[in-house]
């Protein structure tokens, strides 16, 4: 595997009254990348983040800014996300009748592009698109909520993936998101990711943002 691991912090379990902060806080400690959970209210049941608060983030820190869209008709807002300082674009193949040209279009405004499958839309829908993507992520949970359980059943789509990028795409980025902490990181670790996303795990960790990143770090090797 030709890509390191990752570890991004999904700011959804910040505490938002301090948040620049909070991601600073989670940079000294470690973090690799910030993740921001923009979420509409219709195609996920909560009601989150804009380009706003992306711009918020960018002024507070250097990292790369990892967006993932959970959101209709991500294309009618990848310019404004570009804009407010994304580094990844990240959208859901469930939203995207056009892959191929919402992809085209996230390269175009310099992004990396991503695309997203949730817990049960069949991994082959993505097949098409790996050889021009620069990131996978297998949800595992149903999106939303930060604080659920991690659902296993999504570990062989890791599997399937790292082979084909193996393949096809190996500096590609494989990440997993939802019910990320210490006990099954290292099953999804075995599985082939190499980008991990933590909210509940580094933001509500009862030791401090600091030791939930350790925590979680210490199981990658090297
Ligand atoms: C869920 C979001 C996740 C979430 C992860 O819809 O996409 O990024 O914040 O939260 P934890 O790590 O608490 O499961
Ligand atoms: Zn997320």
């Amino acid at each position: 595997m030709s890509a390191p691991y990752m570890l991004s912090a999904s700011i959804l379990s910040a505490d938002f009254t301090n948040l620049g902060e909070q991601i600073q806080e989670a940079e000294k400690a470690g973090v690799d990348w910030i993740h921001v959970d923009v979420m509409d209210g219709h195609f996920v049941p909560n009601l989150t983040m804009g380009p706003f608060i992306v711009k918020a983030c960018r002024r507070v820190t250097q990292l790369p800014l990892d967006v993932h869209l959970m959101i209709e008709s991500p294309e009618d807002l990848l310019e404004a996300f570009a804009q407010a300082g994304s580094s990844i674009l990240t959208v859901h193949v469930e939203t995207c009748p056009n892959l191929h040209r919402t992809l085209q279009t996230i390269h175009e405004l310099r992004c990396k592009a991503g695309v997203v499958l949730n817990p049960a839309t069949p991994v082959d829908l993505v097949v098409p698109v790996l050889h021009m993507v620069d990131l996978v992520l297998v949800m595992s949970v149903n999106p939303g909520y930060s604080g659920q359980s991690f659902l296993p059943e999504v570990l062989p789509k890791l599997t399937f993936l790292r082979r084909e990028f193996e393949k096809i795409n190996p500096t590609a980025y494989l990440e997993i998101d939802g019910g990320i902490n210490s006990s099954t990181l290292p099953m999804e670790l075995n599985a082939g990711a190499n980008v991990f996303v933590a909210a509940h795990a580094i933001f509500d960790y009862p030791g401090g943002i600091n030791a939930g990143v350790q925590q979680l770090r210490s199981h990658f090797p090297g």
